[in-house]
């Protein structure tokens, strides 16, 4: 990514981080809405994992424009989905 749309992506997500919680919401319920069996694999209380989405995504944020030092930890997180059953099409 050039550094003009880093900063573009940054500015974004800083704007909308204090909303993170709406988000996450929204985020499962289209994940659940798209694919139902997927809400099987998580514990019933969402609170936990909402927030560990926007950790992720924060970390993820941050690293942007450091190269891909971010690949390794982005391949186990990957990893450790896969063993959850998640698939492509998720
Ligand atoms: C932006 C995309 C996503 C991010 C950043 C993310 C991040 C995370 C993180 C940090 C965890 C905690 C466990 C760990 O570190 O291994 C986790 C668990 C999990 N994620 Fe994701 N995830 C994403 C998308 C998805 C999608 C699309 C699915 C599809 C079903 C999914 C399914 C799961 C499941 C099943 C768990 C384990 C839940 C549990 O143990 O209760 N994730 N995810």
């Amino acid at each position: 990514m050039d550094p003009h749309r880093i900063a573009r992506v940054q500015a974004w997500f800083r704007s909308v981080i204090l909303m993170s919680d709406p988000i996450a919401h929204r985020f499962c319920d289209r994940l659940f809405h798209l694919y139902p069996e997927a809400q099987e694999m998580f514990a019933e209380d969402l609170s936990a994992q909402r927030t560990k989405l926007f950790q992720t995504l924060t970390v993820a944020e941050a690293g942007l424009g450091h190269g891909d030092d971010l690949l390794p930890a982005a391949r186990d997180l990957g990893r450790r989905h896969a063993r959850d059953r998640v698939g492509e099409r998720h």
